[in-house]
């Protein structure tokens, strides 16, 4: 069945029922656009970032890795741009109080009770707290927006720790903070997610070149996660969309239930941030070319992904029912790579010594993968159960493994069953989920 019938709502379900995703502060009646990753959904979380992280990073000698703190020196988004530019013009209802995003609603009244508006207004999205004990103007900090300004404002002392030279790239995984007016579409949006952010520094001339090849990788990274190449789509941002740091940019994007939207944003930040800080830091940040005998300020491009928008993806993208001798199977078709549980691993029955076969089979198994061990019910509805995690392997013990030392493998998505020497299944499960 294709995307745009598999709704929303169904999957929503599916997540908590399945323990991807609870709303959070549950309990409490849940807390609007912020939710919780449960037992799979953790794990698939951090499959993804593993796998972004073992792209940009090991599989690269130009690219090092960053982990910079969430709170930065309030100077920093004074410098980026964020303190006066982060904003969306925003409209309130005067008869429902309701609020919307100017640009997002049509005519001249309330879409919900047909009010009257207000004239827009700027709203800034970042998330401003105090810091230390007294509650004045002189203490306010940010939430970070983007993990992006950590990178830059480090430019100097990775680069010096490192001995890179440009061009060489910064990629960091971490939390950001935005007061979003229209958050929705489950974690599509929301106001706290994950980033999965890169910068590559170029010299001046060089940057639409690396441009073109980060939209490539970025691409290309994308179908390697198992993701349906014609789901995806570049989106050339016109000059009315551009960020007000970019000289050029493209999405990538994905063709949800809910339309074609950004799945991640490639720009060229030119030497945009880079200006910025030095002048705002008054600390030189000019690269000095050996070769060339130059000093510039690099010029950036940025591959920045959303790790929950990547999962939710993930999920829509694998999400199949289908129709199996009259019943309706749901299965997570994801990729082995980043499955939550590689393989499930049952007794046919709990006798005749098959439980502690399958124990071992778990304890040789689990150094290396995530399994799961299940021995109630019937063995069909262990495979649905598992269909439904997007667990790609099933593997049971039955009568004939004590005989031959082998076990049933049963495929999650062409449901076939073969017969492997348990010796064998090590290097099965490294073969699938081998990146
Ligand atoms: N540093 C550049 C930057 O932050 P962006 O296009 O605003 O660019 C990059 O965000 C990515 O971060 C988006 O493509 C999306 O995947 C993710 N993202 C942004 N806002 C988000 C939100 N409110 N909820 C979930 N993910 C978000």
């Amino acid at each position: 069945m294709g995307v745009t019938d598999t709704t929303m709502d169904k999957l929503v379900s599916l997540s908590k029922r399945r323990g991807f995703v609870f709303p959070s502060s549950e309990i409490y009646g849940g807390i609007n656009a912020c939710w919780d990753y449960g037992p799979l959904g953790v794990k698939l979380k951090n499959k993804i970032k593993r796998f972004w992280w073992h792209a940009m990073t090991q599989l690269r000698d130009d690219v090092e890795g960053l982990d910079a703190a969430i709170l930065m020196h309030p100077r920093v988004w004074e410098a980026s741009g964020h303190v006066a530019a982060f904003s969306d013009p925003l409209v309130d209802c005067k008869k429902c109080k309701q609020r919307h995003r100017a640009d997002e609603i049509e005519g001249p009244r309330c879409p919900n009770c047909g009010g009257e508006l207000t004239d827009p207004r700027q709203f800034n999205l970042m998330f401003k707290t105090f810091m230390g004990p007294v509650e004045d103007e002189a203490s306010v900090i940010y939430l970070r927006p983007e993990t992006a300004q950590g990178i830059y404002v480090n430019f100097d002392n990775v680069r010096q720790s490192s001995r890179q030279k440009v061009p060489f790239g910064i990629a960091q995984i971490g939390k950001a903070f935005r007061n979003e007016i229209t958050p929705g579409n489950f974690i599509f949006r929301t106001l706290e997610f994950e980033q999965m952010e890169m910068q590559f520094f170029v010299r001046p001339g060089t940057d639409e070149t690396w441009f073109e090849y980060w939209r490539e990788q970025r691409m290309q990274w994308y179908g390697q996660l198992g993701l349906k190449p014609e789901r995806l789509r570049f989106h050339p941002h016109g000059q009315d969309e551009l960020a007000h740091y970019a000289k050029a940019a493209f999405d990538i994007q994905y063709e949800f239930p809910f339309g074609w939207k950004e799945l991640e944003g490639i720009h060229n930040r030119t030497n945009f941030d880079l200006t910025r800080h030095q002048e705002f830091s008054a600390k030189k940040l000019e690269y000095f070319d050996e070769e060339t005998k130059e000093r510039y300020l690099p010029y950036i491009i940025e591959t920045s992904a959303g790790c929950d928008r990547t999962l939710l993806t993930c999920l829509v993208d694998g999400y199949d029912e289908e129709t199996i001798e009259g019943e309706t199977r749901f299965v997570m078709r994801l990729s082995p790579k980043i499955a939550p549980v590689t393989a499930g691993i049952f007794p046919l029955v709990k006798r005749d010594g098959m439980p502690e076969t399958a124990h071992g089979i778990v304890d040789m198994l689990r150094k290396r993968f995530d399994v799961f061990y299940d021995e109630s019910g019937a063995i069909g509805r262990r495979y649905r159960r598992q269909d439904e995690a997007g667990t790609p392997f099933c593997l049971t013990v039955d009568s004939q493994t004590r005989e031959d030392e082998t076990v049933t493998v049963r495929e999650r998505d062409p449901m076939t069953q073969t017969r492997v020497k348990i010796a064998d299944l090590t290097r099965l499960l490294e073969e699938a989920t081998a990146f």
